[in-house]
């Protein structure tokens, strides 16, 4: 049987960092979630749909594959109609995107196999908003990773001027904001921790106390 690990909460947790550190340790896949989302937000931008028009999201979806891969050093890549998109869907605007596409439910749907069977042929991490309520209700440890907004907005700013970005910290909190409000109130698979789950508040760890933490959970439970 294979072990299943959850990693739900906000934007700008700190999940894939934290989990695909806790991943390497444990030998786990790692699978990011969101990037599904991103991936039908890029299609949908690339082809002038608009993110809330769900008419027009749910044509697109009839015509898109969303593929996961895993490349050599075993990171995952997310391939749209067979294109590796990996990059393209960290921009902001993308954000924004792939919050307003996972409220439908269709989209949700779409992408539920995809994220199941990662789970049923290996021992994974997963993170994302609803893993541990809905896609993986059995996994064996359940995490809701959260930080203070503007701990997350901080981190995600950081991330963002790294890459050599134009932003603004107001934007990139108000982004954090606005997405929080999306994700959690959203009537299909909201974001809320399972009733099951662990409470990890990262907003006065480092990375390397917040990776430490995760794993002693991690052991601990398993
Ligand atoms: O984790 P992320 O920031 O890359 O996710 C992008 C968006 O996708 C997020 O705002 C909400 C959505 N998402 C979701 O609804 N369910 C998931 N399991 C993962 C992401």
């Amino acid at each position: 049987m294979n072990i299943a690990i959850a990693i739900d909460g906000p934007a700008g947790a700190g999940k894939s960092t934290i989990a695909k550190l806790a991943a390497k340790e444990l030998s786990f896949i790692y699978v990011d979630t969101g990037a599904l989302y991103r991936a039908i937000g890029l299609s949908a931008y690339r082809n002038g749909i608009g993110s809330k028009d769900v008419e027009g999201i749910l044509e697109l979806l009839n015509t898109i594959k969303v593929e996961l891969a895993f490349n050599e050093n075993h990171e995952q890549v997310v391939l749209l109609n067979g294109e590796d998109v990996s990059s393209l869907i960290r921009t902001p605007e993308i954000s924004m995107y792939a919050s307003d596409v996972s409220a439908i439910p269709q989209v949700r749907a779409f992408l539920l196999d995809l994220q199941r069977n990662m789970a049923k042929t290996n021992n994974v991490i997963m993170d994302g908003r609803d893993i541990g309520t809905v896609v993986l209700p059995d996994a064996k440890i359940k995490i809701f990773l959260t930080a203070s907004a503007e701990v997350r907005a901080k981190r995600r700013y950081d991330e963002l001027i790294e890459k050599g970005m134009d932003v603004k910290f107001d934007d990139v909190l108000n982004d954090v904001v606005t997405r929080d409000y999306n994700d959690s109130h959203r009537e299909t698979a909201p974001l809320k921790p399972a009733d099951d789950s662990i409470l990890v508040d990262t907003s006065d760890l480092d990375l390397e106390q917040s990776v430490a933490k995760l794993i002693s959970i991690m052991k601990e439970h398993m």
